[in-house]
């Protein structure tokens, strides 16, 4: 069984659980959170990371913001504090679209509640709230189990397979997305390796992705970034499939830093390059990646390397976390619908369109 990264422990007086992915693959140690100041400094710091794991925590971090109100305050006090949280944890980290689209979604559901009876209690408000929090949780599972089984197929036997970072069950509540491809198709009785990126310079792909590959029996060899290259030009790499942080409207992708030049190197090569995301990773408000806000991190995560100083004093350091991929260099983005050949605005607009009853595929067919 995959890893759980994080799972909400007890009732509306409850918390959330954290694996703390700072300290793998090291040690397993699990965080309580009970408050949001706690969650936010647990995003910001990577305690908690990945797009759809990011997401999940945040809808329950509004179920801590909602335990604030006490005995006396009003529904609409309560909507209030909940708005506040909500910008307060938004502002944890800029680039995973994924985790505005989980506050927003609590929130309606919060405010939605609140007009629909609003002669109902504190507890009752708060009971709705964690039902919201747990079904974008419940959501995300179904969502990985499928990107996992849409993709699968793109795995040949035998075959060598990139992926940069972590998208596995640590990014997200279920088994991952890049990674439920590969567990898909280890699943399928495929035999394959994986070249894990080590992901400089919080080393998510040595530290996670290698670790979550070995414990699930898959043959994996740790690269670092700069080989990438020289495995494709060797044969070695057939496929390059990655995760998302946030996808715009015409399919170019932000996912971290190193992915972009992945794309370049596959296109020279002539390795496809797939994305795995789910719907909750799109951004449609966006219409290209030059409009996705990247973060910028501090400089000692770049200067430093397992807590020694590898830089001179005072060293001007760039360290964007993430980067975006041109759209025209993906060669599909599978999602828990199906699969987007060759993305763009059109195919991705239709894609993610709301299906109507008379347009609804049987279970299992995809696009
Ligand atoms: O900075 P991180 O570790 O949160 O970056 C994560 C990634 O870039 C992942 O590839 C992405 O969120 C996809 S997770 C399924």
């Amino acid at each position: 069984m995959a890893v759980e990264a994080l799972k909400w422990v007890g009732d509306v007086d409850g918390y959330l659980e954290l694996v703390d992915q700072r300290r793998l693959p090291g040690e397993l140690v699990k965080l309580q959170c009970r408050g949001i100041e706690q969650l936010h400094e647990a995003i910001r710091t990577l305690a908690v990371r990945g797009a759809p794991a990011i997401g999940v925590s945040a809808a329950y971090g509004l179920v801590l913001a909602a335990q604030k109100p006490g005995g006396r305050d009003s529904l609409e006090h309560a909507l209030k504090v909940l708005g506040e949280c909500g910008r307060y944890l938004a502002s944890s980290r800029p680039t995973a679209v994924n985790l505005f689209w989980a506050l927003e979604r609590v929130r309606r559901c919060a405010e939605e509640f609140v007009a629909a009876q609003p002669n109902s209690g504190l507890r009752d408000l708060r009971r709705a709230i964690l039902t919201e929090a747990h079904a974008v949780y419940q959501e995300d599972v179904e969502m990985c189990r499928r990107i996992g089984e849409n993709g699968q197929h793109f795995i040949r036997e035998g075959s060598g397979v990139l992926t940069h970072c972590n998208a596995g069950a640590l990014a997200t509540a279920g088994q991952g997305t890049a990674l439920s491809v590969m567990f898909e198709a280890k699943k399928s009785g495929r035999n394959f390796t994986v070249y894990a990126d080590e992901t400089r310079p919080l080393l998510q792909g040595a530290r996670l992705t290698a670790w979550e590959l070995k414990e699930a029996g898959i043959d994996v060899v740790l690269v670092c970034d700069s080989m990438a290259g020289w495995l494709m030009k060797q044969g070695k790499v057939n496929a390059v499939i990655t995760g998302a942080d946030r996808i715009a409207a015409n399919g170019d992708t932000a996912n971290k830093i190193g992915t972009y030049s992945l794309s370049i190197l596959a296109k020279k090569h002539s390795v496809p390059f797939y994305v795995a995301a789910p719907s909750s990773t799109f951004d449609l408000s966006i219409t290209s990646g030059a409009d996705i806000p990247i973060e910028q991190r501090d400089a000692d995560e770049v200067t430093s390397f397992a807590g020694a100083r590898i830089a001179p004093d005072d060293i001007d350091v760039c360290n964007p976390a993430f980067d975006v991929t041109e759209a025209r260099d993906i060669s599909a983005i599978i999602t828990e619908r199906g699969v987007i050949e060759n993305p763009d605005a059109r195919s991705i607009a239709q894609h993610l369109a709301p299906e109507t009853s008379s347009q609804k595929q049987p279970k299992g067919v995809t696009d």
